[in-house]
């Protein structure tokens, strides 16, 4: 019998919203394996795991799913990765790639599904506490309320447009990959009239140096950054 893919959702950081469900699969699987754009660079989602799920009897893989802006050289990694699944695959071993945050929230591991499944094989998709989930409520502030929308973007340096369309149109933002662009975020808030502290900053996320809290202008905000912007808060 052909081995399955599950895709397991790992939480942001703190190791105890692992669900159930997930270590249940990685508990059971032939092999944990992990995405990576550089060889060798480790993985977070594996550290989180760590504490709840014995490696010591399991194989772990490292996939390398390079973002090279060569479109050609990229292809031909990725290609060599499904490859290698594939043939796990074929073998009967069950596979549980993990993955930081939820799945379904700007994770690399979607494509991974979509290949593995067009090749015939069975995949299964696990979900996880995304990122802003947890810094929500390590805040103590509401993602929405009542008949409040919410909206989540990607901060992009080359087209800030779509952070000025949501300042202007929705009462809640998520912005994620925020990191290096907080001071500019912050000008373009205050620029619309609004005070500051209306942002949460929500860094490291269940990880060491976590810091939940407001801008502090100047300040060095590592890639796990996300920024919460609240129009106004209700009681
Ligand atoms: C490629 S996305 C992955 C999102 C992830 N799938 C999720 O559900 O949160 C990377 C971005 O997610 C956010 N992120 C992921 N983990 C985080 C954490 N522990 N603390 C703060 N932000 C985090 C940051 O905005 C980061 O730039």
């Amino acid at each position: 019998m052909k081995g399955k893919l599950f895709g397991i959702s790992v939480g942001p950081g703190d190791p105890d919203l692992l669900t159930l469900k997930a270590k249940q699969i990685l508990d059971e699987c032939d092999i944990i394996a992990y995405p990576v754009k550089t060889a060798g660079e480790g993985s977070v989602a594996l550290n989180i795991i760590k504490p709840n799920v014995d490696l010591s009897n399991k194989e772990v893989r490292e996939y390398v799913f390079s973002m090279n802006p060569d479109y050609t050289v990229r292809e031909q990694g990725w290609k060599k990765a499904y490859d290698d699944i594939a043939s796990a695959l074929e073998s009967g071993k069950d596979i549980a790639m993990i993955t930081l945050g939820d799945l379904s929230i700007f994770s690399t591991y979607m494509r991974i599904d979509r290949m593995i499944k067009s090749r015939g094989f069975e995949t299964e998709l696990v979900p996880g506490v995304p990122s802003f989930c947890h810094g929500a409520s390590l805040a103590g502030i509401p993602l929405t309320m009542g008949e409040e929308a919410l909206v989540v973007i990607p901060f992009n340096t080359d087209r800030s447009e779509a952070l000025e369309n949501a300042l202007d149109n929705y009462e809640n933002i998520v912005v994620m990959k925020a990191f290096k662009s907080v001071d500019r975020i912050a000008d373009m808030v205050v620029s619309k009239g609004r005070d500051i502290s209306c942002i949460t900053v929500m860094s490291n996320i269940g990880m060491d140096d976590e810091y939940i809290g407001p801008v502090i202008r100047g300040r060095e905000y590592g890639y796990f950054t996300t920024l919460l912007i609240k129009k106004e808060m209700k009681e």
